[in-house]
């Protein structure tokens, strides 16, 4: 195909150009508002944000330029077929989920997955069966589950319809995703990808490959992330014929909008051009530039940039070099007010922070220029931070996550109950509970307060961190368990029943 064209982009210009008496929405009608917004934007973003029914084609029944666009989407992604997304790659994991597994069936899942695909589960009502990550004591982060308990999993439950694979992780992590597609499909489970961080990989021989190119059936990519698309802006990906189009179509009509935003589309069709032609050289060179703030951050007392060789002693299959994970050390502030620091007295904005890590996100727009405004502000932060001997504690966690008891679908549905975080123990989770970013939680819908959660909770309440929970008062919301008892003709059962 031809990746130099953008089909989409060329229909939107030509529509703008062509005067149009707009009488559909949306109802700025092409900008013609006084709108503070648009005086700082521009008339032109306005202009293009038009609906447009004829000439724009339709996202929920592309029969025109974006199914051209898609086309051209699928060939530069590896797959055979791509589904634009509006509402990110959540929606696309909630797609994938309610697409391949129905209530009652079962899933095997990392347990560090994100946000999403806990409400994925709650949409399918899915069973989970979790693998558990490989846990970096030294970062306190979690990486890839081994291949040998993703085995384990599959054949415990020889019926679950799907595994799911993280592609990276957040930190970079990957798994050996052709075996595990090998062993998933000759047990005739299906493999599902969320590639919200791995919008660039197989563009270079320097990164990981991706689940296309391993085979997945299906693969929801945050082409917003690191793609160059506007925020948003995802994509579904699908290869094969064990998942058809009609499964995925199906359910993307439950989550999409009916108004999507063809700013968004455009920023996708265009994103992908911009990979195609341009993205190994782009990669190569940001990942050049990256090693060499690695060796510089090296150098630096109280700071470690950890790379390819790090994860791979740590049990990584292969690692995402893009991912720029900075240790902590030995500073006398912790990755939450490091992250503060940089953004508060350096104007520079960090990806996250955890503990003992901060984390840089490197991409296509990473500029050589702001890498060394990194290093500079590291050094400078070094000089008033660093001691020689750390003086706070590492804090280790037994048992990283919780024990599961009921279905996070019925968990959601049942009675609730609002109690004092330090009474919930033994209590059933009806809410996530995740530091943001990652949106990786830390309790889900289903798992039970353990001791370990609960002051897992109150430690991360003092850090810096940004914790959503329910409430901000310390209360948590649980199942009413009487309540669930006396309804449960209506609701449907626990697992240990
Ligand atoms: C691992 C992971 N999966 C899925 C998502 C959801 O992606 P999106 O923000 O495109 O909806 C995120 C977002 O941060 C993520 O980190």
């Amino acid at each position: 195909m031809n990746q130099n064209e953008t089909p989409f982009l060329e229909a939107l210009k030509k529509y703008i150009d062509e005067n149009v008496s707009p009488f559909d929405v949306p109802g700025h009608h092409m900008g013609n508002v006084d709108n503070l917004f648009k005086d700082y934007i521009g008339e032109l973003t306005y202009r293009c944000d038009v609906n447009a029914p004829r000439g724009l084609d339709n996202l929920n029944h592309p029969s025109g330029v974006i199914d051209e666009a898609q086309k051209l989407m699928a060939d530069c992604y590896k797959a055979d077929e791509a589904f634009f997304l509006i509402n990110g790659t959540s929606s696309g994991i909630l797609a994938m989920i309610a697409a391949t597994v129905k209530a009652h069936e079962e899933i095997i899942l990392p347990r560090n997955c994100h946000k999403s695909v806990i409400n994925g589960l709650i949409l399918s009502g899915a069973i989970p069966v979790f693998v558990m990550p490989q846990f970096d004591h030294n970062l306190e982060i979690s990486n890839q589950p081994s291949i040998d308990d993703y085995i384990k999993q599959i054949e415990k439950h020889p019926n679950a319809k799907a595994i799911f694979v993280i592609n990276p992780t957040y930190f970079g992590s990957t798994n050996d995703l052709k075996a595990l597609a090998k062993i998933a499909h000759e047990n005739g489970m299906l493999c599902l990808a969320d590639e919200a961080h791995g919008a660039h990989l197989g563009f270079s021989k320097e990164l990981p490959i991706s689940a296309m190119e391993a085979d997945f059936d299906l693969s929801a990519v945050s082409m917003h992330k690191t793609g160059g698309a506007l925020t948003q802006a995802s994509v579904l990906l699908r290869k094969g014929n064990r998942v058809t189009h009609y499964d995925v179509f199906k359910s993307l009509m439950v989550v999409n909008t009916t108004s999507p935003s063809n700013l968004l589309i455009a920023s996708l069709d265009s994103a992908r051009h911009f990979m195609a032609l341009n993205g190994k050289n782009k990669l190569e060179e940001v990942i050049k530039i990256g090693e060499e703030a690695r060796e510089k951050i090296n150098e630096i007392p109280g700071l470690k940039a950890r790379g390819k060789d790090y994860f791979l002693n740590q049990g990584s299959y292969d690692y995402d070099s893009t991912k720029l994970v900075i240790e902590l050390e030995s500073l006398t502030i912790n990755g939450f007010e490091l992250y503060n620091v940089l953004k508060d007295e350096y104007n520079i904005q960090m990806e996250l922070a955890e503990q003992y890590t901060v984390l840089a996100i490197l991409a296509i727009g990473t500029k050589k220029e702001h890498l060394d405004n990194l290093v500079n502000a590291l050094k400078d932060i070094s000089k008033r931070f660093y001691i020689e001997k750390r003086t706070y504690p590492k804090y280790h966690y037994d048992s990283p996550f919780p024990k599961m008891v009921m279905r996070p679908r019925v968990a959601y549905q049942a009675p609730v109950k609002r109690v004092n975080l330090d009474d919930a123990l033994g209590l059933i989770s009806k809410e996530s509970i995740m530091i943001y970013p990652p949106g990786i939680p830390l309790i889900i819908p289903g798992e039970v307060f353990d001791k370990n959660i609960i002051d897992r909770i109150k430690w991360y309440k003092k850090t810096k961190a940004t914790i959503l929970m329910d409430y901000d008062d310390m209360t948590v919301s649980v199942v009413d368990y009487e309540q669930y008892l006396e309804n449960r003709d209506n609701v449907e059962d626990r697992f240990d029943d």
